[in-house]
């Protein structure tokens, strides 16, 4: 049963290019299979955007995202715009993206796949097996509340201000996601906010227990403040399932996770979006992985998370488990194989380029369809 999924892709800025490269043989082996074919385009954001049209993401970039099926993004930022005023830094591209998009929930697991067990700076036994799943909210919170700015005081001082708000829809719609994603996991969620110090946290952690007693008794749901949920993923991660959690801690956290897993460089995540009268939710997939401008061009980068970012597309865009699957088992033998990109690379492994590590998925992927 093929059908024409439309797929955006954005490159941008630094490593994004040459990682998505990666990616996009992948989906062109999947449109050769013909499980799903996919009408691929491509368009820049970022500082590539403002180097072409002034700012970060043009609105014909953002018309297209919105009527893609599903939107691939590399990475976004670099030197060259730091010192552009905070409205047309190529960060905005992407916070604009999630915005307009209604991208409320943000997927990111952490999986530490058995190979890179040493790369992690933890010890083998607190992270060997870890599957967690951080959900975080991504149109809200102190990202995108107002009154936001800084102003000047009669005094000659100046003074910052953002503002951390939250309503009840907002706080339910990102639980709803946790909960549904739990059902098909351990089904153990921890809402994570600082209801001891915020109000904002107070109402979370009320909407959420909720929201649980009302639809979804069967889960266990616990809660924990933020700076306790921090220390609990470094001292034993594996005690969590789903983590749901607002906009800047699931920032935060989800960093922290990353780090458990050996390298940035592995990790995906999907944005989504509510879904329509269709079923279908609009979605935005990227690495969790930034720009690294040092690495940038070199063709050393890391094109994992990439390409795990398109898995996740078959997954949750595309009804695509088992395509899903078995693009996640190519990345996991290449792996158990010895191939390292330089970010993971340990003691007898061999250190590839980005094109060989994505020359040796499709190697594995034709080796599994087999
Ligand atoms: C992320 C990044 C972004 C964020 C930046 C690039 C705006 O850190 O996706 O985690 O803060 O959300
Ligand atoms: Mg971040």
């Amino acid at each position: 049963m093929a059908s024409n999924r439309k797929v955006l892709l954005l490159p941008g800025d630094g490593i994004g290019p040459e990682c998505l490269g990666q990616a996009r043989r992948v989906i062109e082996w999947f449109d050769r299979r013909r499980v799903v074919t996919f009408e691929v385009e491509e368009d820049l954001v970022g500082g590539a955007a403002i180097d072409a049209h002034g700012v970060p993401l043009a609105d014909a970039t953002l018309d297209k995202a919105m009527a893609a099926d599903a939107v691939l993004l590399g990475a976004v930022g670099g030197p060259e715009w730091d010192d552009l005023a905070f409205e047309i830094k190529p960060e905005r591209g992407l916070l604009r993206l999630r915005k307009e998009m209604e991208l409320f929930a943000n997927l990111r697991p952490a999986i530490c796949f058995d190979a890179l067990v040493a790369a992690s700076t933890l010890k083998p036994e607190v992270v060997s097996g870890l599957d967690i799943m951080i959900v975080r909210e991504l149109t809200g919170g102190v990202y995108f509340g107002e009154p936001r700015g800084i102003e000047d005081l009669p005094d000659g001082t100046r003074r910052g201000i953002n503002t951390q708000v939250y309503t009840t829809p907002e706080i339910q719609r990102v639980a709803r996601v946790a909960f549904e994603l739990a059902e098909k996991r351990q089904n153990r969620v921890c809402s994570v906010e600082k209801a001891n110090v915020m109000e904002s946290g107070v109402l979370w952690r009320e909407e959420v227990q909720k929201l649980h007693d009302a639809e979804y008794p069967r889960a266990e749901l616990s809660h924990m403040y933020a700076d306790n949920c921090t220390m609990q993923l470094v001292r034993n991660p594996k005690q969590f399932d789903v983590i749901v959690t607002d906009n800047l801690f699931g920032d935060m956290l989800s960093d922290a996770a990353a780090m458990l897993t050996g390298s940035l460089g592995m990790l995906p995540s999907a944005s989504l979006g509510a879904a329509d009268a269709s079923g279908r939710r609009k979605a935005l997939y990227e690495p969790v992985h930034g720009s690294a401008p040092d690495i940038a061009g070199k063709d050393l980068a890391n094109p994992l998370a990439c390409v795990l970012s398109f898995s996740m597309m078959l997954r949750y865009s595309f009804d695509q488990g088992e395509g899903a699957d078995l693009l996640d088992q190519a990345v996991e033998n290449v792996l158990a194989g010895g191939l390292r990109t330089a970010d993971i690379s340990q003691e007898g492994t061999e250190t590839v380029s980005t094109t060989a590590m994505g020359d040796s998925v499709l190697r594995e992927l034709d080796k599994l369809a087999d």
